[in-house]
């Protein structure tokens, strides 16, 4: 069975490349390029012995969406990475992120429209809750209003989702929610590779122990938690990639209750800053230079999963607990330095 992964060989789409492999599916990916690279197919095959398909195509290039399903009609699944995700940026070039994650997103749906039955998994983003007023964020907490051009995009895409199944029947989505992803896969073959400074927390924090950033910045320490800094739930990249395969099957096997669901997909756990920085010093040996700055704009102080929908209707759990994770993303962070 013929599944397209946009974005397989970005972060999350290769981890999940692999997953799929594993599960004997056939993978076709696209990717322009943007924001990964090419050697990451190196590392796909090394772990599982196969070679996905794999097109260099810019989504926003309509005709060449029409061209590429017209040309693999045997596609039965699309499960959509591609898009751009630096909030900062969003803010900076509102139209680029607009036209990246939206315009694609369109060009996707209207091909799988056409088809007898398609099933379409998107990638979304605990940022749709904003800062939830309780804790743990259970699917049914409202959506709030984005705090940036990026966030926006997940929440419009998810409405285009669902807008476009109503009237579609034989189109089913599942659009999961994800919370903080972080890790490599344990044969440390992929694993994140930020371009230029990382923003998020954990490939900072790595690098800032390779010694090739000086230290971290804690942004902000008078939160209303445990410690004082902010609080996720860091997911294991593999557990993730896993969540996608099982979201997908659901469709495929047509398991699905409604033709459109959201799934959490976290721990259920929340960790602060420092219980990060902690679980890096833990794993890895070494001290952690850090210290406390002004909250950064836009952070909101807690956001962890309830994860019961996805345990109980997706039959999906997460595996790897905080250290577990940082250990690997630790591994891949000194393998690629080297
Ligand atoms: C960020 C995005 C979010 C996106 C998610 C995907 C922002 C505001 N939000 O979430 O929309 O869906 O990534 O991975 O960018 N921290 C530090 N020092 C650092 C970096 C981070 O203290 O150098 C803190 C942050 O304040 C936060 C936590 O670490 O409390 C996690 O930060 P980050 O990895 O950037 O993720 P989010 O902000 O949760």
């Amino acid at each position: 069975m013929k599944i397209l992964v946009t974005g397989g060989l970005g972060f999350i789409g290769s981890h999940t490349v692999v997953e799929l492999q594993n599960e004997g599916f056939e993978v076709i990916i696209i990717d322009d390029c943007s924001n990964s690279s090419e050697d990451v197919l190196d590392g796909i095959t090394t772990i599982t012995g196969q070679t996905p398909l794999y097109e260099k195509i810019d989504l926003k290039e309509k005709d060449k969406v029409e061209d590429f399903f017209k040309r693999h009609q045997d596609v039965q699944g699309v499960i959509h990475f591609a898009a751009s995700k630096a909030v900062g940026e969003s803010v900076e070039e509102p139209l680029l992120y607009y036209e990246n994650n939206i315009g694609t997103l369109v060009y996707i749906l209207k091909e799988l429209a056409q088809k007898n039955k398609a099933s379409f998994i998107f990638s979304s983003s605990c940022t749709v809750y904003g800062q939830a007023d309780e804790m743990p964020i259970t699917e049914n907490a409202p959506v709030k209003v984005a705090e940036s051009p990026y966030g926006n995009t997940k929440q419009m895409g998810e409405e285009i989702i669902a807008d476009t199944c109503k009237v579609t029947p034989s189109l089913n989505a599942i659009a999961l929610r994800y919370f903080n992803p972080m890790g490599a896969h344990p044969s440390i073959e992929i694993g994140e590779l930020p371009t230029g400074v990382p923003q998020n927390l954990v490939p900072f924090i790595t690098q800032t122990g390779m010694g090739m950033r000086a230290e971290l910045s804690v942004f902000g320490d008078d939160y209303p938690t445990l410690d004082g800094t902010a609080v996720r739930d860091y997911i294991y990249v593999v557990d993730l990639a896993k969540a996608h395969v099982i979201a997908l099957k659901r469709l495929l096997e047509s398991k699905n209750d409604d033709n459109y669901e959201v799934f959490n997909v976290g721990t259920g756990t929340g960790s602060s800053v420092l219980e990060v920085i902690q679980s890096f010093e833990k794993v890895s040996g070494e001290k952690l230079n850090y210290k406390i700055v002004a909250r950064r704009a836009g952070d909101i102080t807690s956001a962890y999963a309830d994860t019961t929908k996805a345990n109980t209707v997706l039959g999906w759990k997460s595996e790897y607990n905080l250290d577990q994770a940082m250990k690997s993303a630790w591994e891949w962070e000194q393998k690629i330095r080297k």
